[in-house]
């Protein structure tokens, strides 16, 4: 979808999604976002020179995490890093304000019945540990400082000799699902995906391992866009909560132990 009129230099930002009518938004939030950093531009909280700057150091900073927007898809994710960053520097709100806004959004979304409108619920809260800088800064080596993200978890999805091989007569991965859930859902930023080699575990294909709050959980004939959608809703709830969650049965019923800790645990649960 095509925007409305916008200033000239706001549309000619490098790699703003465009076409010869000026920009274009695959989403309204997208809409929202531009004309929200034009809006404020224009009231005087910052300047287009200002703006600018802010967004390449964004979009840069991302690449430096090897987060880079490869086909623009995530361009109005860094512009919305963006103009958080800038309208917590200009004092017009604080971060745990908009975090918590984000999550009260996240939970109204999650508590509202399919079709209808999503309403915040009065007196929603998020822990204090939400709030928490996701960045830490690490020197490598050579004494360089670098930022990296701490993340929530981590999933693994076998992508190896045997998971997702058809050829050899193993059913058919749903690779592009994980992939393109990841991003839809916005969880990249906490929750991490990486499509790896062999695993191990071969016979069970198709494998992946999921890594979250400290904890490590393997599952076997993940075979199925849904199976795809019901891992996402368990990770994305115990994102939401920060503690861990029940585990559908759909899930728990392809659980396998693979860590010779884990399997110990199991037989002794009320170790002495
Ligand atoms: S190829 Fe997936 S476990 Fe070996």
């Amino acid at each position: 979808m095509s925007g409305p009129e916008f200033p000239a230099a706001f549309c000619e930002l490098p790699s703003l999604p465009r076409d010869e009518d000026g920009p274009v938004f695959a989403e309204p939030w997208q809409a929202q976002a531009f004309a929200m950093a034009v809006r404020l531009s224009a009231l005087g909280y910052f300047s287009w020179t200002e703006w600018a700057e802010a967004l390449s150091a964004e979009l840069a900073a991302a690449v430096e995490r090897d987060e880079a927007d490869e086909d623009g898809s995530e361009y109005y994710q860094h512009w919305v890093a963006t103009l958080e960053k800038l309208v917590t520097a200009k004092g017009l709100t604080g971060a745990p304000e908009l975090f918590e806004r984000k999550a009260a959004w996240a939970d109204a979304y999650r508590h509202t019945p399919h079709g209808q409108p999503v309403q915040l619920r009065p007196g929603f809260r998020i822990s204090y540990a939400y709030r928490q800088s996701p960045l830490i800064s690490v020197t490598r080596e050579d004494g360089v400082s670098k930022q990296i993200r701490v993340q929530d978890g981590h999933l693994f999805v076998c992508n190896g000799c045997c998971c997702g091989q058809t050829e050899k007569g193993f059913p058919a991965l749903p690779l592009a699902e994980f992939k393109q859930q990841w991003k839809k859902r916005g969880m990249r930023r906490r929750f991490h995906l990486t499509v790896s080699g062999c695993l191990g575990p071969c016979p069970l294909a198709n494998v992946i391992l999921l890594q979250i709050h400290g904890r490590s959980m393997w599952f076997h004939s993940i075979n199925h866009a849904g199976d795809v959608d019901v891992i996402y809703n368990y990770v994305e709830r115990m994102l939401v909560d920060e503690t861990d969650t029940e585990m559908p049965a759909a899930l728990a019923a392809r659980q396998f132990q693979r860590y010779l800790g884990d399997v110990i645990q199991e037989e002794r649960p009320c170790d002495e």
